[in-house]
């Protein structure tokens, strides 16, 4: 077994909070969350118990892809505010030892970018190196949101490479040139005094032509290198969107290769789903079995794992994998305690916090995703329309892009005062903070509990991982610090036994009452503690 170094082991501590900011939430009501926005709901995460917060992108954009079409990478976009918001975001952060991350965008720019405008001028031009053009589109690759990933230019007459929407032209890092570009906009974030940076689509910054890959080229570890070498230097925390099998994660975050802190590993998510508009059938056993993988993995190894069930690009776990209608507040608190307890670094998506789940709408009007309506249109022949917009409903990633649901007041929900830019939730009525938080049963209070139980003990943190067989149909784990042990039993969703010796004191539960035996309820979890002796 490798040990963490104690240098690293610190990020254990982080607890990080995800925010789309165009759904936070809207100080001046033209519809548009932003910046401001945030600072007025910094005290808000403190009180939650979070450290450390991951900004999507708010650079300048024209927003094909809601911001991860970057115009310009030094800016703060205008319907976000400005710069000296930003600074002050920032500041009360700071104030409140809360880190922020900034979101990089380092595979594609938005066609609107002047690097692009300049490329696609001419095939002479000083930036046309900055892109990868072709006259024969090859390899034939296919972008990631469906059809060819090379689009047709007709002012130089060849195609450009997009490995996501034709709107966002991926760089070309073969050109040092761009390398040297993008090591400028990482320091400058650092200059503005960023605390890390969560980096888009990493992986697909080196590509493999020869072999046809368009990702996890050989070359990732070295572009990776130079871009955050200051980063690295001073201790930044860099977490990466890769592909990641065992044999990358290990190549990537290494802690001596001076890479990535961590990675986000996706492969949770493929349960339940036949492809990303499709749900399968599954079991929550298929859901311990990865992360105990993972975690066993990571552990041995000395490495650094993410936990995190939501992100701005996934419909709600709760209402994948849960019971969204009437075991709503136990399905996820029970999400929460199987994920966050484990060893590694929990990421929240906001809404989670007070059990938000997915909406469902009758039509492609109230959509906005460019993924999802690309999708519609690719299939409108295919599908009827209401087996259509079930696929939508259950798959589109505006399922957690919805504004923020913050009071019980229709019909803004106090997002805003305005009709938003995208159709608010359609349970916010029933599902939004305010009532959570009056509730007996509150989301919100039990996330402070586990995270400050989180915060409390440090076997929670550092602690060894082992998973204990209990059979299926339960997920029971203990974490080991130097003094203690802390015993997490999570049961699924059938009433089961689950015995127990010597495990000591409860310390946390979803369910008010005691079961009395040791029969444990759909969702119920505890957790333990012992002193070791
Ligand atoms: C990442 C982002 C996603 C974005 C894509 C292209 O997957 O999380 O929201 O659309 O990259 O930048
Ligand atoms: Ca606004």
């Amino acid at each position: 077994m490798k040990k963490t170094s104690k240098q690293r082991e610190r990020f254990l501590d982080l607890v990080v909070y995800e925010i789309y900011p165009r759904s936070f939430r809207d100080s001046n009501d033209d519809g548009v969350g932003d910046l401001r926005g945030v600072i007025e709901k910094v005290d808000y995460l403190k009180e939650l118990g979070v450290n450390a917060v991951w900004l999507c992108p708010c650079y300048q954009s024209p927003n094909a892809d809601n911001g991860y079409d970057v115009s310009d990478y030094l800016s703060i976009a205008k319907e976000f505010g400005t710069f000296a918001d930003w600074e002050r975001l920032k500041e009360k952060l700071h104030a409140r030892d809360i880190k922020i991350f900034m979101d990089l965008v380092a595979n594609h720019t938005s066609v609107e970018h002047q690097w692009f405008q300049e490329s696609r001028k001419s095939k002479n031009n000083p930036y046309r190196k900055y892109y990868y053009w072709s006259k024969t589109p090859k390899p034939n690759w296919k972008c990631l949101v469906g059809g060819s990933a090379w689009e047709y230019d007709e002012e130089t007459g060849e195609y450009y490479l997009h490995s996501f929407s034709k709107e966002q032209p991926d760089l070309n890092w073969t050109n040092p040139k761009v390398r040297e570009e993008m090591r400028k906009v990482v320091d400058f974030w650092i200059d503005k005094g960023v605390d890390g940076f969560r980096c888009d689509m990493l992986d697909f910054i080196a590509k493999d032509f020869k072999k046809g890959k368009m990702y996890e080229g050989a070359r990732l570890h070295k572009y990776v290198r130079k871009v955050f070498r200051r980063a690295n230097k001073e201790g930044l925390f860099l977490v990466g969107e890769c592909q990641a099998n065992e044999k990358s994660i290990r190549a990537v975050c290494g802690e001596k290769r001076k890479e990535l802190t961590c990675v986000f590993q996706f492969d949770h998510f493929s349960i339940g789903r036949k492809d990303k508009f499709t749900p399968a059938p599954f079991s929550l056993d298929e859901l311990k079995k990865t992360l105990v993988k993972w975690q066993n993995f990571t552990q041995k190894r000395g490495l650094l794992y993410t936990l995190f069930t939501d992100n701005h690009d996934q419909p709600f776990y709760l209402s994948r994998l849960g019971n969204d209608r009437n075991l709503r507040y136990e399905s996820a608190t029970a999400f929460a305690t199987i994920f966050f307890l484990l060893r590694g670094i929990p990421f929240l998506y906001q809404g989670q916090e007070y059990g938000a789940v997915n909406p469902r709408y009758r039509g492609i009007s109230c959509f906005r995703d460019v993924e999802t309506i690309k999708y519609f249109e690719e299939n409108r022949l295919k599908y009827t329309a209401s087996e259509l917009m079930k696929k939508i409903n259950f798959g589109s990633r505006d399922n957690a892009r919805r504004p923020m649901a913050w009071t019980q007041t229709p019909p803004y929900y106090g997002f805003s005062r305005k009709d938003s830019w995208i159709p608010v939730h359609s349970r916010a009525e029933e599902v939004n903070l305010e009532r959570d938080r009056r509730s007996d049963k509150s989301v919100f209070a039990f996330y402070q509990k586990l995270l400050a139980l989180r915060r409390e003990n440090s076997a929670l943190r550092q602690g060894a991982f082992t998973a204990l067989k209990k059979g299926t149909g339960c997920f029971v784990y203990e974490r080991k610090g130097e003094e203690e042990i802390f015993t997490v039993v999570c049961n699924f969703e059938k009433e089961r036994e689950i015995s127990l010796k010597g495990v000591g004191e409860k310390v946390l539960s979803n369910y008010a009452s005691e079961s009395g035996n040791e029969k444990y309820r759909p969702y119920e979890i505890a957790v333990f503690k012992r002193k070791i002796k």
